[in-house]
């Protein structure tokens, strides 16, 4: 065989090994990781048979990814949901999607800024007429990619939205929530809470210097404290809460970030859960029957229970942070006015 041939040949087989061995491979590498995403929890949303028709779920960033997932499995099963949403154009789209899935008549939706502390309390406040039971409340908008930047009412945005704005609704549905007999919180953090420390300065956007976007990673962190926290002082009166990371989902998380992490969180997406899968994590600790009573804990985006990073787990510092939350929200005030 001539040298020549012999060249044509080695390109054909190069050729041939880029343009489909390479792709094929890729495919099957993403089927495979897609697969595990879905088989790899410990417990099946399929094979769970609960009914929720009667209770009212809230499901705070309900308009996207994880939040409409969980809202329209919430649907699915029954459940009276209200979609707390901060842009009411978006969440209308979330509540046509989800009646068209499920067909369900019990969908309503309500506005909420949890960077606004009057925007809580004004939510609150009618949702307590509408609804004087809430039989779940899953905590689980958030923002990341922010600088660091105060409101308008003096709290650091990314720690407003994602905790403080969190304790303070939590604290002011509790009515709600107790009255309901038996209900339950759910408090949507990250495993990125390890990459975080407490520093309770950074509230109102002081203390130790952070780097690049820790805020979103401290902010989680401070959401495992509360969790903890509010288990100690619900004890005995048939309200649980418990905190989960969802995994890394392929939802809308990333659009405050620069360019550089959207494309590599883009190149990467192919990898990662939907937001049908992240959300199966915070179902479970929404509803799963084996839950019941369970409160206080952490759990990782398998659905297992584990233990959250050190910082996440020291009582004084989470009794110490309630205090300040408290203080900084005017719990008491707004409390005895109500
Ligand atoms: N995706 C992941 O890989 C991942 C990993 C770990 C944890 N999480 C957590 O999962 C939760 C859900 O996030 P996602 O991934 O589903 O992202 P997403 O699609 O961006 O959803 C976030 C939701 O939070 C809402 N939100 C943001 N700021 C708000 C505010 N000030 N008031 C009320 N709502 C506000 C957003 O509303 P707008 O549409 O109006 O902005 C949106 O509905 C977040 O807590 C996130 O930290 C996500």
């Amino acid at each position: 065989m001539g040298l020549l041939a012999l060249l044509g040949m080695e390109a054909w087989i190069l050729g041939s090994f880029i343009c489909y061995v390479l792709p094929s491979l890729f495919l099957l590498l993403v089927v495979l990781l897609r697969l595990y995403g879905e088989g790899s929890n410990i417990w099946s949303l399929q094979s769970c048979a609960v009914d929720l028709t009667g209770k009212t779920a809230v499901v705070t960033g309900a308009n996207s990814g994880i939040g409409k997932a969980v809202s329209c499995e919430l649907a699915r099963r029954g459940a009276r949901v209200v979609l707390a949403c901060r842009r009411l154009t978006e969440g209308q789209k979330a509540v046509a999607d989800i009646q068209k899935t499920t067909g369900s008549k019990e969908l309503l939706l309500r506005e909420l800024n949890l960077s606004s502390m009057a925007s809580i309390q004004s939510f609150s406040q009618k949702l307590l007429q509408e609804e004087p039971h809430i039989h779940l409340l899953v905590n689980n908008a958030g923002v990341a990619g922010m600088p660091c930047i105060l409101t308008s009412e003096g709290l650091e945005l990314t720690f407003m939205t994602n905790y403080l704005g969190h304790f303070l609704l939590t604290n002011l549905l509790l009515k709600g929530l107790l009255g309901a007999g038996s209900a339950r919180v759910v408090n949507v953090s990250s495993y990125r809470h390890k990459y975080g420390f407490v520093n309770e300065q950074h509230l109102v956007g002081a203390g130790d210097p952070l780097r690049k976007y820790q805020n979103y990673d401290c902010s989680k962190l401070l959401l495992i404290l509360f969790t903890e926290e509010l288990a100690q002082r619900l004890q005995g009166t048939g309200v649980t809460v418990n905190s989960v990371e969802p995994g890394i989902v392929k939802t809308e998380i990333m659009k405050n970030c620069i360019w550089l992490y959207r494309s590599i969180f883009w190149l990467l997406s192919v990898f990662f859960k939907t937001p049908e899968q992240g959300a199966v994590p915070v179902l479970y600790l929404s509803f799963a029957e084996e839950l019941d009573g369970i409160s206080g804990k952490y759990f990782n985006s398998k659905c297992n229970l584990t233990l959250p990073s050190e910082p996440a787990r020291d009582l004084e510092v989470a009794h110490s942070l309630w205090n300040t939350s408290a203080r900084l929200t005017n719990l008491e005030k707004i409390t005895e006015r109500e």
